[in-house]
């Protein structure tokens, strides 16, 4: 069985830790890359860790994953609360999907209330901060274990 986990970042999370970090904080993505690898290690999972401005980069990793993960954490960002075509794409995927807010959007402005992404996903961690990535793997390692 594959143990191979995608975690996607959707626009303008590249900026994480200079971007409005009194709503994101000031931890980079590669910090909570950094972090999600030594995690995956310990969880005996393999990982790859993207992030792109571009939506349709986000579907085409989706669209990778499909036959080879075993579950895909994602944080949309704006794509959330935009993208059919990201809903459409994880639909495709047959594994367990995360979502992950790293600011906690059922507090803020009502437009970041919706999201499509949440019509698929399997869990929905948000407000918790850069640690929500973390949480989103344990919870992908705990769905992804064998039942035999
Ligand atoms: C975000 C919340 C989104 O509303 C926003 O557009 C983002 C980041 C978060 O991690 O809290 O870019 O997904």
């Amino acid at each position: 069985m594959s143990r191979l986990v995608y975690i996607l970042n959707g626009p303008n999370l590249n900026l994480l830790g200079k971007r409005q970090p009194h709503i994101y904080g000031h931890e980079t993505l590669a910090d909570v890359e950094r972090d999600c690898r030594a995690l995956a290690t310990e969880l005996g999972l393999e990982l790859r860790f993207h992030q792109s401005n571009r939506e349709y980069e986000i579907i085409d990793w989706i669209h990778e994953a499909r036959d080879i993960a075993c579950g895909l954490a994602i944080n949309p960002a704006a794509f959330t609360h935009t993208s059919v075509a990201v809903l459409d794409a994880l639909n495709t995927f047959d594994h367990p999907v995360i979502e992950v807010h790293i600011s906690n959007v059922h507090k803020r402005e009502e437009f970041r209330h919706r999201s499509f992404v949440s019509l698929r996903a399997d869990g929905v961690i948000a407000g918790c901060g850069t640690l929500g990535y973390q949480l989103a793997l344990r919870r992908i390692a705990q769905l992804a274990q064998p039942t035999a």
